[in-house]
């Protein structure tokens, strides 16, 4: 059975990708987690106490602790998710950013070489140290042409996809200069289950059912591509285990659409399953404000390379994953009322400039 150590198992994508591997019972995994505001344990409720799953606290700049970690667990392979993930924390405070994403990226990537260079020739042959990456770091794409393939120019705009971007390169580095055995992907907008409510599709989904006004940055025409977590889970799973070294794999659904069709299309779904209480439509919270500073207008992947080489593609279309995600969040107050009270009430972010 293959070990495989999760950064950021805790959040939103890392739990899914420890579900996801613990379900198919062909790999032990050990989920290595700062548990910052983002890391929730309630999330992996569903595993916790299996017995090829462990969890460690710890900060992946803490190279010490996570080399022991990986020495002590016998770790065959590393899926790196842990970062600092959303853009509107970032232009309120970069510099979290830099540490996790950039140092605590490079810490790792030591600590990583030290295990993989003490590894018996079959392990040492079998190691990846994959890194999971995001579509922002090709940057801005006009409204009306072209999509990222894994050629497309890196050109982040905000600090999170700058400092993503700089983690990316290190890990490049990392394989010229080492030879470490690293794959990297670059995925898309994720929703789903467990989403920390300060992304746009929690945030809609919860501040509606809080009878919250529902901010659209701008007019709401900006176009994200849109991809359920545990297609992307499933996607992980075959880069870490059928990505050829040293390659890059762009992950997405083929399901761009403008921010305001998904908030209307929540409403929708929202006014058929839970009416409001005093009538009309959730649409009628629908608030235009302010747009994000650096806003990219438009992200899409052309995720050929991935179906080809991967064999993977998505099982959920936009509309029954967003369904499905609509119905979680219905069922599931326990895990995101206590977020919303105790960790973050939906104040708006991100509009402080950096001085
Ligand atoms: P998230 O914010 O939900 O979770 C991040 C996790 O990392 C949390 O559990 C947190 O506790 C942990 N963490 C943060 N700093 C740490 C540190 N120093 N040491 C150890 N653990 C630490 O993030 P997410 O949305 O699940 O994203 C996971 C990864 O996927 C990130 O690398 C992100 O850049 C990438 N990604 C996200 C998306 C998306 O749409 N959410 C899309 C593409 C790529
Ligand atoms: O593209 C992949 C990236 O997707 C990941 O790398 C990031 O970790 C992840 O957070 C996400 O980044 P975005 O900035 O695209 O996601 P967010 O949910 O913050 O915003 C999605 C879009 O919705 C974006 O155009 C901004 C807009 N928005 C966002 C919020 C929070 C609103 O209109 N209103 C809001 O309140």
């Amino acid at each position: 059975m293959t070990t495989v150590l999760v950064t950021g198992g805790a959040g939103f994508i890392g739990s899914a990708v420890c579900r996801h591997l613990i379900h198919t019972e062909r790999y032990r995994v050990v989920n290595l987690d700062k548990l910052t505001y983002a890391g929730s344990l309630a999330s992996l409720r569903d595993i916790e106490g299996h017995p090829n799953y462990v969890f460690h606290r710890a900060d992946i700049c803490d190279t010490k602790s996570v080399r022991r970690i990986l020495v002590a667990e016998r770790v065959d392979r590393i899926m790196h998710l842990a970062a600092e993930s959303h853009v509107d924390r970032s232009i309120d405070g970069p510099m979290a950013f830099v540490n996790t994403n950039v140092v605590g990226t490079v810490s790792l990537l030591a600590a990583a070489v030290d295990h993989w260079r003490n590894l018996g020739d079959d392990a040492r042959m079998g190691f990846r140290f994959h890194h999971v990456s995001t579509d922002e770091v090709f940057g801005d794409l006009p409204f009306d042409s072209g999509v990222f393939t894994e050629e497309t120019p890196y050109k982040p705009s905000s600090p999170y996809s700058a400092s993503k971007a700089a983690s990316d390169h290190f890990v490049r580095a990392w394989h010229e200069t080492y030879r470490l055995p690293v794959v990297i992907s670059n995925c898309s907008n994720n929703y789903g289950p467990f989403h920390f409510p300060e992304k746009l599709i929690p945030l809609i989904i919860t501040s509606a059912l809080d009878e919250r006004p529902l901010p659209v940055y701008g007019r709401g025409a900006n176009v994200r591509d849109w991809l359920y977590v545990e297609d992307h889970a499933r996607a992980l799973e075959a880069v870490m285990s059928k990505g050829r070294e040293g390659e890059s794999y762009n992950i997405g659904g083929r399901a761009e659409r403008t921010n305001l069709e998904v908030v209307r299309t929540i409403c929708a779904l929202l006014d058929a399953k839970r009416p409001r209480k005093g009538g009309g439509s959730y649409t009628d919270l629908i608030t235009f404000v302010a747009d994000r500073p650096g806003h990219d207008r438009r992200y899409a992947i052309d995720p050929a390379k991935s179906e080809r080489e991967l064999g993977w593609c998505p099982h959920e279309t936009f509309e029954t994953g967003l369904a499905r995600t609509v119905d979680w969040f219905l069922d599931n107050g326990w895990w995101w009322k206590p977020i919303r009270e105790q960790l973050f009430d939906g104040t708006r972010l991100g509009l402080l400039s950096v001085g």
